[in-house]
């Protein structure tokens, strides 16, 4: 959810719209092509929760990829800037489509919730287990922070912010990033333990969405060791 200057966009020049458009294509066709085969070709979940309980998976899966790819874009161009410094001005663009991503999948699990969905969230009583609201929580928390920074990209607000403080308004996004981290490790945690319990012996999603945010935030710790060109666009 990067902020574009004009003078930034200059620099960083525009990346191609069939580049953008490739990219989305192939994340969403990785993302859903995981999930229906890892759920309803290989563990036999029924084609008829394709639609919306398979498909939200996909659909959280490609939020994350999404909003990693918003946020390594910019440290990956101070290390290889003939490569990434093209794309930088599409970070706000994945930022923001990642984001109602995050919304729509917020939305269906909202719709679908309920222990004959989610089994693993709920006591025997029908309330929400250690497990449910703990990994329920992160993920309301991680929506909540995203939403302020998305809100930070109109126009009106991003004008009467100051550079400093829009950056550090995009900072507080790699706490949200963090918070999808606990949401997920509450919720898969005891299944990344049993990989024998893998269908086809793939990767739970709720552990790949683990990796590629882990991946982000490692990359943003080896651009504070290692500043690397400092003079990049920040915006
Ligand atoms: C109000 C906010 C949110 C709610 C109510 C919510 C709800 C849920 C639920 C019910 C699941 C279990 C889905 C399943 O096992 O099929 C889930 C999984 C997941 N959520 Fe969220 N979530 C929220 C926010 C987010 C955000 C902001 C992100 C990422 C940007 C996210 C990413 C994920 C991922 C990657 C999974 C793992 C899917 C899987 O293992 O199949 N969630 N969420």
């Amino acid at each position: 959810m990067k902020k574009e200057s004009a003078s930034a966009r200059a620099s960083a020049g525009k990346a191609g719209l069939r580049t953008v458009a490739t990219i989305v294509a192939v994340v969403m066709a990785v993302a859903f092509a995981y999930a229906i085969i890892r759920y309803n070709v290989i563990k036999g979940v029924p084609w008829q929760e394709l639609p919306l309980f398979i498909s939200n998976k996909a659909v959280a899966l490609a939020a994350v990829f999404f909003i990693a790819l918003s946020y390594d874009f910019g440290p990956l161009a101070r290390f290889w800037p003939k490569v990434f410094v093209p794309e930088l001005s599409t970070r706000k663009f994945f930022g923001l489509l990642g984001f109602g991503l995050a919304a729509v999948h917020a939305s269906v699990s909202l719709l679908l919730f309920s222990p004959a969905y989610y089994p693993k969230f709920f006591t025997q009583a029908g309330k929400l287990n250690l497990t449910g609201e703990l990994s329920m929580l992160f993920g309301v928390l991680a929506f909540a922070i995203f939403s302020i920074i998305a809100i930070t990209s109109f126009p009106a607000v991003e004008k009467s912010l100051s550079n400093k403080q829009w950056q550090m308004l995009q900072r507080i996004g790699y706490l949200a990033f963090f918070m999808v981290m606990l949401h997920v490790l509450a919720m898969g945690f005891e299944g990344w333990l049993k990989p024998a319990g893998w269908p086809g012996g793939l990767l739970p999603i709720s552990l790949v969405a683990f990796i590629a945010i882990a991946l982000t935030l490692l990359i943003r710790a080896a651009v504070i060791i290692f500043p690397g060109n400092r003079n990049m666009p920040k915006k």
